[in-house]
């Protein structure tokens, strides 16, 4: 945890190296250009004033090669920071393959953390070091954001979508977590604490207190509570499509469009499913809107994921 009155807050990610060194290369640039830019402003100033009240300056035509070179120079300069700053945000941007996934709810206001395995925590998230980390964040009322300065990453968290962030700590310990976007009396009590561990000690953590469930046990009770099989029941002449195996699958829509079946397409479909019809099936599921959170969306859909990769 920050000690005392600091300038920068910890660097404790990868994105935290990076993002730095980029915010003071172009710092560094922009008081080299502004000291520059200033110093000849008073040397010429000085050097070409007007020495007697009738002189008339030299005129100057213009100089080719020096336009060349002051519009040269800049154009490089800004297009090399536009490309290092577009590789860093498309890196933050695409959380790797291997990134464990923890989900994010937020709420007027909290933080709601719900691990796979099945803890929860409150206005805290645990996480190993050394290992990409990667959020898949939602919101039960208004926009919120998601901020660990010291892993120096924030995204917004929308009503009715899905957004992710990923991160990978590089130093165990203690951070600060915030809300960055301005949501009602309590907003500035949004806040938690990253807590950065050792592998083991993280096994520990996820082994250690209230007996947890795992989310897909959770979702399929859920799942049931909801009668969801009695349409996306796994027989032929179903009245919905079967849903083992089609996580992370393509399937055809109605007009001939096709979709990717992910955590938002699963979202759409719980609560507008009438906006993207399977071929072969007609739109007689009724909305699951105002009846199922978004804690209960997640869980629903770790057991639809959980349907693919076992396949049972
Ligand atoms: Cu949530 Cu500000």
């Amino acid at each position: 945890m920050n000690q005392g009155f600091k300038f920068f807050p910890d660097q404790a990610s990868k994105f935290a190296v990076e993002v730095d060194t980029l915010y003071f290369v172009m710092l560094g640039l922009a008081v080299f250009f502004a000291l520059l830019i200033f110093s000849l402003i008073y040397i010429f100033a000085v050097r070409y004033r007007r020495r007697s009240e009738d002189e008339v300056p030299q005129q100057i035509p213009g100089m080719l090669k020096l336009e060349l070179l002051w519009s040269g120079i800049p154009f490089v300069l800004v297009m090399g920071i536009f490309w290092w700053g577009a590789t860093l945000y498309f890196d933050v941007f695409k959380p790797p393959k291997d990134a464990m996934e923890i989900y994010v709810v937020g709420k007027q206001w909290m933080w709601y953390v719900q691990h796979p395995t099945g803890q929860r925590e409150i206005n805290e998230l645990h996480v190993p070091v050394g290992q990409p980390v990667k959020l898949t964040m939602t919101t039960e009322d208004v926009i919120h954001s998601f901020f660990i300065p010291a892993f120096r990453v924030k995204k917004d968290v929308v009503p009715g979508r899905y957004t992710t962030m990923w991160f990978e700590a590089t130093k165990t310990g203690k951070y600060h977590l915030f809300c960055a976007e301005y949501c009602g009396t309590e907003h500035s009590g949004m806040r938690g604490t990253v807590v950065v561990m050792d592998p083991p000690e993280y096994q520990d953590w996820l082994s250690g207190g209230a007996a947890t469930e795992p989310l897909e046990v959770v979702g399929e009770r859920k799942f049931q509570h909801y009668a969801c099989q009695t349409c996306h029941a796994n027989v032929a002449g179903a009245r919905g499509p079967t849903l083992v195996g089609l996580f992370g699958k393509t399937v055809t829509l109605e007009d001939g469009s096709t979709v990717v079946v992910n955590e938002e397409y699963i979202r759409e479909s719980v609560l507008n499913p009438n906006a993207k019809i399977a071929k072969g099936y007609k739109p007689v599921m009724p909305t699951f809107k105002g009846q199922v959170t978004e804690v209960e969306l997640l869980q629903i859909t770790a057991y639809i994921k959980s349907l693919a990769a076992g396949g049972n």
